[in-house]
């Protein structure tokens, strides 16, 4: 795969921070004798173990730097557990290994001939407390670890074992924070963040020739998904019931097509985005206009305490669930025949600790709609449970939706639908 294809792939995926190429595996079971918890109990399983290690990661070197002899070399080195609050990372991974790591590429590329090979420290209060993040996607930058002797090597623990490999591309975090937090227009409560934005537009599956590919959001508020939209290349339309979000929505388009140096005109600014409720949108467009509608309508009231379980289930009946409904058809009669429309619902916490949510899937069924399974667990390792923090317990289950942390009073929870192609009719046989 080439760089190009990996750049692309990373579009695709959406949210995705590096692409890393694996280079080898140890098994876990091999693993963890060379770095068990204990190792004052366990010094021979540790001895054997390391030396496996040692020749893995001795093959590893070779493939990494072809050439070593009076190069001069910077590591960093980056472990992923299969879960950050698992007492093997704290205890084993960056108590022993990370250390081990440093000290090998050190000493051994220098008794291959390197001139020199430095690695990079984490902050030492990081280390000890073991709360240590893998190094942030703008070190990438920073330590230019895209030059030929500079790499960032990544060490991903799963419940199968350890896979090594070095990043091959980052996004780039900076210029994706100067589109959400320098952007003019930001006021809005419910901004959508970036990272689930791009999300929801890589549900689309549109990617990678997105050019003339055209995407709306009808509830763009502030302008967050279609912002990013353009970022990725679409052709992005927005509406909104409020006519100041529309013109914080210009505002914002304009000023990321100018981050992006790419000016857009004010004819298509002022055309594309426009004043409409939900209602009223399919008088701005034909029929099967849109590659992929998506948005977040919420639609909530922001509320001090959590509200009382029958009075709110009467006002998202009254007041929330109409409007849904409404966007819903008016996505199906906008979208081509294939396409796909990717949303977030609200479920909310109430009084009593029970949770509200939309009955999406029954609605979209009757419009006509396919639900698509957003996640399937059953290829991911295992995860830690930890009794203390839920948001780590993972079920090996296949869901039809998907939502977020679980510290607020509202969660966000995403759906993707499919408007499908018309069936070809059989051919009648003589
Ligand atoms: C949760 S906000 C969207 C925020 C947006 N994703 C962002 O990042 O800024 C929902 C938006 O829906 C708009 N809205 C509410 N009722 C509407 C209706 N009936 N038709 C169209 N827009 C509506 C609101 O004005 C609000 O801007």
């Amino acid at each position: 795969m080439s760089i190009k294809q990996i750049g692309n792939l990373m579009v695709f995926l959406g949210s995705v921070q590096k692409i890393g190429e694996m280079i080898d595996f140890i098994d876990s079971e091999t693993f963890t004798d060379a770095f068990p918890i204990d190792i004052e109990n366990n010094r021979a399983k540790v001895f054997s173990g390391r030396r496996y290690v040692d020749n893995t990661l001795k093959d590893v070197v070779y493939e990494i730097f072809p050439n070593i002899k009076n190069k001069k070399f910077f590591i960093a080195n980056s472990i992923y557990p299969t879960a950050f609050n698992d007492p093997y990372y704290k205890q084993s991974l960056v108590a022993y290994f990370l250390h081990y790591v440093n000290k090998f590429f050190n000493t051994y590329l220098k008794e291959q001939g390197a001139k020199q090979a430095i690695y990079y420290r984490y902050p030492q209060k990081n280390i000890e407390s073991g709360k240590l993040n893998p190094i942030f996607p703008h070190h990438f930058f920073t330590y230019r670890l895209y030059e030929p002797n500079r790499v960032e090597l990544l060490y991903c623990m799963t419940s199968e074992g350890m896979y090594f490999g070095k990043t091959i591309t980052v996004a780039d975090s900076n210029f994706q924070k100067d589109m959400d937090e320098e952007r003019p227009f930001k006021e809005f409560k419910f901004t959508i963040p970036p990272k689930f934005a791009k999300t929801l537009i890589s549900f689309l599956q549109l990617a990678p020739s997105v050019k003339n590919k055209k995407i709306y959001d009808p509830f763009c508020g502030s302008g967050t998904i279609i912002q990013f939209g353009h970022m990725l290349g679409y052709t992005v339309f927005g509406s909104d019931i409020d006519n100041n979000y529309i013109k914080g929505t210009r505002k914002n388009i304009e000023f990321a097509s100018q981050l992006l140096e790419d000016p857009i005109p004010q004819k298509v600014l002022m055309e594309n985005i426009f004043q409409s409720d939900i209602s009223d949108v399919h008088k701005h467009f034909s029929p099967e206009s849109f590659d992929g509608i998506v948005s977040e309508p919420i639609l909530m009231p922001i509320s001090e305490n959590l509200p009382n379980i029958r009075k709110m289930d009467e006002f998202l009946i009254s007041d929330v669930i109409p409007i849904y409904k409404k966007f819903m058809e008016q996505a199906f009669l906008l979208l081509k025949p294939g396409r796909k429309l990717a949303f977030v619902s609200p479920i909310i916490k109430t009084s009593g600790n029970s949770r509200l949510n939309l009955p999406i899937n029954s609605m979209a069924e009757k419009i006509g709609f396919k639900t698509i399974q957003l996640l399937s667990t059953d290829h991911l390792p295992e995860k830690t449970v930890d009794p203390e923090n839920s948001s780590f317990e993972l079920h090996r289950t296949k869901f039809k939706s998907i939502f977020d942390g679980s510290s607020k009073k509202i969660l966000r929870e995403f759906f993707l639908l499919v408007k499908p192609k018309p069936k070809k009719a059989n051919k009648k046989k003589n």
